[in-house]
């Protein structure tokens, strides 16, 4: 496993870091929309968080090494970090909602992670990912809970085709305790394949051809 001693300590640090950080921009983080930002004070979720990530680089990896991702809603890039310490193996970019680029910079600046582009709100009918040529193999939805916080289906349509443009293929990473069950049942109806990553999260792999 990654998380050795050495790196626990890598990671601690990266949590106090984001805990002064949070403390020193009260206003970045005061609006409920992006008060959920400040968990990554607590060091057992880093930790937690990264674990999960190596599992899910490896089965990325087996799924498709080739390939090149484009992960949006990176966050404090986890999967980014991962790759880094075991070699790159992954062609991932890296995408932020304008609104919440701060909320994460010093997480990711504790792993000298990048924002290659910013995009705007994904529920705008011009979302847009700025300056984005490269039309990527796959598109990376790990608990991007645009897509799936409301009850219904249509969301979950919604939010896939606006990446029509710049992906062919979409790989939702979620827990299945937070899918209800009509969106549970119409996830398995779009999708090609679902791959277990661990516990409850899957892998839902979904053609986007079928939103053009
Ligand atoms: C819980 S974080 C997930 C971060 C990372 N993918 C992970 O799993 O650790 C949710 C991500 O979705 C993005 N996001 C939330 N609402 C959004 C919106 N309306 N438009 C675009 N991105 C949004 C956030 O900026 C954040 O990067």
């Amino acid at each position: 496993m990654l998380v050795d001693k050495k790196l626990e300590v890598v990671i601690d640090k990266a949590s106090e870091d984001h805990l002064y950080y949070v403390m020193k921009h009260k206003e970045l983080f005061a609006d409920p929309m992006h008060l959920s930002t400040v968990q990554y004070m607590n060091a057992k979720n880093m930790r937690n968080q990264i674990k999960f990530n190596e599992l899910l680089y490896k089965r990325l990896l087996s799924f498709d090494r080739e390939g090149i991702y484009l992960d949006i809603g990176v966050g404090p890039a986890f999967l980014e970090f991962v790759n880094n310490q075991l070699g790159k193996k992954l062609h991932l970019s890296t995408v932020e909602w304008e609104e919440q680029v701060d909320h994460f910079k010093c997480v990711r600046d504790s792993w000298k992670v990048n924002v290659d582009y910013e995009c705007n709100d994904i529920l705008k009918d011009d979302f847009k990912i700025h300056n984005c040529e490269t039309y990527y193999d796959y598109v990376l939805l790990q608990r991007f809970f645009p897509v799936y916080k409301t009850s219904g289906t249509k969301r979950i349509d919604d939010v896939l085709t606006k990446f029509t443009p710049y992906a062919k293929t979409a790989i939702i990473i979620e827990s299945d305790t937070n899918w209800t069950k009509a969106q549970w049942k119409h996830l398995l109806a779009i999708s090609r394949e679902r791959i277990k990553v661990f516990g409850s999260f899957n892998m839902f792999i979904i053609d986007l051809e079928q939103y053009k």
